[in-house]
């Protein structure tokens, strides 16, 4: 059994989470998600021993094993290394097994394969993930990170989002109901202190001449005053003391511009005939022109970043006009002891409010984008990668598994993003909202050939 009680996550001073009263059992599928930088990563090192530096108890006297968020190295394909490690892991049956994001860089074949072993494994699994399709059909609780707050749904993934819709609108009723009454009662309270004024007034004038009537008429008025001012200041408090009830705050996606000329060059980038990607796949004929996009499709070890590479160094000739882009997902792009928006404007043309921009519809808002690249989380460095090569000067993007780590309003903002693009783009993917997001035509390689 594991025991969260009131466990507290502070980094630099600041809140990264609370987490509510927790107890997980011997078993089950637990999946965590919430947005890039939320802490899950952090939480799930500290549930490994790996981090005491927290506020409150972990109690976890379980055999862990914790199967850390990869990017990719250079030896083995992200997949590869991947598949191995959760396999491996898997193999030696801890009694609590943490997968930190395992599908971020397998391919459908093998996202299935994990699916249908975890199906039949044994006792407690923790999954972080972004992945939706893959959390509908392993989870059956889940752990939510979300406004710095980590809480329990018992239900599974679809399940979880329905409750968590419904919470969302009855916080937000009640607190449209709350906003309304306090109105009223503002609204109120001015009358009364407008008629008391009044009332102060007529004494005023009446209390003029000084005969025992008019006195006592003042009297009569000051009492009326006095009630008056008291009824509002009874209102006022009782607007105070009622249980604020905050606003549901929801990140508002802002939109991914894309940032390139608009006379975009046209014409074809590349013609390739007969040409051998090492000895993974054949391409027959294929052709690309400016301003066209593609997503490319294929198996793990397939060799689509080595076909990638071959457009990047030349291997494959390119139109002398082609300004070429490339997001890699080894994030090689980036000097780790640089600031994000450091980073980013070494290589662009663009002014910086653009590049503020780009960064907020990614998630970086106001002063995120000062954060150092050394201390980024797994999604947060894919996002300063990926913006560096959307604002770089370019007219064709090559983005190998973009979406890998992205938390999905990143997903969203992206596709947004490329459709918009004029220049030509070439995607690697195997997200499958994504691809049917994204306007674009397929290439898919296959038993050793390209079409
Ligand atoms: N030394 C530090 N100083 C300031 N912030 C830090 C430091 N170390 C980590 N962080 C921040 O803590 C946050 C949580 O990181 P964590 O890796 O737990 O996120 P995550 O939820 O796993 O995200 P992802 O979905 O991207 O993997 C990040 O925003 C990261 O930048
Ligand atoms: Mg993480």
């Amino acid at each position: 059994m594991i025991q969260f009680k009131k466990v507290e996550k502070n980094i630099g001073g600041n809140s990264l989470f609370k987490c509510e009263n927790i107890v997980l059992s011997d078993s089950g599928k637990i999946g965590i998600v919430g947005n890039n930088g939320s802490g899950k990563s952090t939480l799930m090192k500290m549930l490994a021993g790996l981090d005491d530096e927290y506020e409150g108890e972990i109690i976890n006297n379980e055999w862990t094993i914790y199967v850390e968020q990869i990017h990719e190295t250079s030896q083995e394909s992200g997949g590869e290394q991947s598949k191995r490690e959760i396999n491996e892991a898997i193999i030696l049956d801890p009694s609590v097994l943490i997968l930190d994001e395992p599908t971020s860089n397998l391919d459908t074949k093998n996202i299935n394969w994990l699916i249908n072993r975890l199906k039949r494994k044994d006792g407690l699994t923790i999954i972080v993930s972004h992945d939706r399709e893959f959390l509908k059909q392993t989870v059956d609780a889940v752990i939510e990170f979300d406004n710095q707050q980590i809480k329990k749904y018992n239900y599974d993934y679809e399940t979880y989002l329905a409750v968590k819709q419904q919470e969302v609108e009855a916080q937000n009723n009640q607190y449209n109901a709350q906003q309304r009454e306090t109105k009223k009662l503002k609204a109120e309270i001015q009358k009364r202190k407008e008629r008391a004024a009044k009332l102060q007034h007529t004494t005023n004038i009446k209390s003029g001449a000084s005969d025992a009537k008019a006195r006592a008429f003042g009297g009569r008025i000051a009492g009326q005053e006095k009630r008056m001012n008291s009824k509002a200041k009874a209102i006022e408090s009782r607007i105070e003391n009622q249980e604020k009830v905050e606003q549901y705050k929801k990140a508002k996606p802002i939109k991914l511009i894309s940032t390139d000329d608009a006379n975009a060059a046209r014409g074809t980038i590349f013609n390739i005939e007969h040409h051998l990607v090492k000895d993974l796949f054949e391409i027959d004929n294929l052709k690309l022109q400016f301003g066209e996009k593609v997503v490319l499709i294929g198996e793990n070890k397939s060799g689509k970043t080595t076909f990638l590479k071959q457009i990047m160094n030349g291997d494959i000739e390119t139109s002398e006009r082609a300004r070429m882009s490339y997001f890699a997902q080894n994030l090689k792009n980036l000097d780790e002891q640089k600031s994000i928006i450091e980073n980013v404007m070494l290589t662009t043309k663009q002014d910086i409010q653009t590049a503020r921009n780009i960064l907020g519809a990614l998630g970086f808002r106001r002063d995120a984008i000062d954060k150092q690249v050394e201390i980024l989380s797994g999604g947060e460095l894919v996002k300063a990668s990926l913006a560096k090569v959307l604002l770089s000067d370019s007219n064709f993007l090559i983005l190998d598994e973009p979406t890998n780590f992205l938390d999905i309003q990143a997903i969203i903002a992206l596709e947004g993003f490329i459709n918009n693009y004029e220049g030509a783009v070439i995607i690697v993917s195997h997200d499958q909202t994504f691809i049917n997001n994204i306007n674009v035509k397929k290439w898919e390689i296959e038993r050793d050939k390209l079409r």
